[in-house]
């Protein structure tokens, strides 16, 4: 797919909104979650269910207490984005490239060697994200992803270089809502940055700077086409009735009772030959606006990527993967915002059977009962 994303190499946009973790946070953050893993390690004697799915409840325990000894800085660098462009970079994480090890070769093996001391280990900054993922709201999984992990690791994969996953390279990863086939899709996305030396771009573009006719604007909220699940999430949703959901429409703002714009965009799962010409039309309009609404961020190591996932999109632009061990590496926590409602209709959406694992849900208590053990190979090619 020819876009004029890849060609764009704008190493920290002006117009994404930047904020820092003041260096006592950055530290506060690494130290709790150092002492975390040192006590969990030491309960679990390094048990490895604990490292590989994160969903532990000794483990989500103290993520929930440690969140609320964080200081403020903290929360406010971690509220979600507040400006049109539906992003935020926020930078000083504080980490080296010496403490992880090399990259994996899949999201399998960088669970595995999360805890391995003797192939570097993420398990630290793993407890690192979901502190600081908690600040922000409430972080969870999808029990067909990663093995429901919590915190996800992104990496190039052999054999997955042209597809259109997180897991790819070769291919540009066209702008997509993360999960948008379902209704409980993420509010807000962080995607943090362990390594990065080729200064990939990540791709964010926002409904809230796109310009539509008004006409294009009413087909595009008419509830016209489903969203499908994208092939990592294997065969069976053809089980289940798509419905025909709305691309773009006005939802109420929480608190003010204004309205802004949001979307649900995934053009790569999106049937576009079964609508009629005037709708792809409207369609191709839109994807036009976003490719020319687009930033690109070259993240460097420590910085977090925010999106809004009801405002904006997110992509990857194409890059050659070396297999070294010294490839991009992002770690990638899906956040809900309790305090946001989706549009009313979305809750008689079936979500094609997947399920979220979600423990910090405040007070349904489903973190077990939310977990469902069948293997699937979801995780091996999910979005970035
Ligand atoms: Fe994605």
């Amino acid at each position: 797919m020819k876009s004029v994303l890849s060609e764009r190499k704008t190493l920290h946009p002006q117009d994404i909104e930047r904020r820092e973790l003041p260096p006592d946070a950055g530290r506060a953050v690494r130290e709790l979650a150092r002492e975390i893993c040192t006590t969990i390690h030491r309960s679990s004697r390094g048990a490895a269910p604990v490292t590989r799915t994160l969903d532990d409840a000794a483990l989500i325990a103290s993520i929930e207490a440690g969140a609320r000894e964080l200081p403020e800085s903290v929360r406010l660098a971690m509220r979600p984005p507040a400006g049109s462009a539906g992003a935020t970079i926020v930078s000083r994480l504080p980490l080296t490239d010496e403490e992880f090890g090399p990259t994996p070769p899949s999201w399998r093996e960088a669970a595995r060697w999360s805890a391995d001391p003797q192939r570097g280990n993420s398990f630290q900054l793993d407890i690192a994200m979901l502190l600081l993922a908690r600040c922000a709201g409430e972080p969870f999984g999808w029990s067909g992803q990663q093995d429901g992990r919590l915190v996800n690791n992104i990496v190039p994969t052999p054999g997955h270089e042209d597809e259109q996953s997180g897991a790819s390279s070769k291919t540009l990863l066209s702008p997509h809502t993360e999960d948008a086939f379902h209704p409980d899709r993420a509010n807000l996305l962080v995607l943090a940055c362990l390594r990065n030396p080729d200064l990939v771009g990540t791709t964010v573009s926002s409904v809230r700077q796109v310009e539509l006719t008004e006409d294009e604007y009413r087909l595009l909220s008419t509830p016209t086409l489903p969203i499908l699940p994208d092939v990592s999430y294997g065969k069976g949703h053809e089980r289940f009735t798509p419905p025909p959901i709305p691309t773009v429409w006005d939802a109420a703002e929480t608190g003010s009772g204004a309205t802004c714009q949001t979307l649900r965009y995934d053009p790569a799962y999106t049937p576009l030959d079964d609508a009629d010409p005037e709708f792809r039309s409207a369609y191709a309009r839109l994807t036009a606006e976003l490719e020319r609404v687009s930033h690109t961020a070259a993240l460097a190591p420590g910085e977090l990527l925010l999106v809004d996932n009801d405002v904006a999109v997110h992509g990857r632009v194409p890059f050659t993967a070396r297999y070294d061990g010294t490839d991009r590496w992002l770690k990638r926590v899906n956040i809900r915002l309790p305090e946001r409602r989706r549009r009313a209709e979305e809750a008689h959406e079936n979500g094609y059977g997947q399920r979220t694992v979600a423990p910090f849900r405040m007070g349904n208590g489903r973190a077990d009962a939310e977990r469902d053990t069948t293997p699937d190979e979801r995780g091996t090619v999910e979005h970035s």
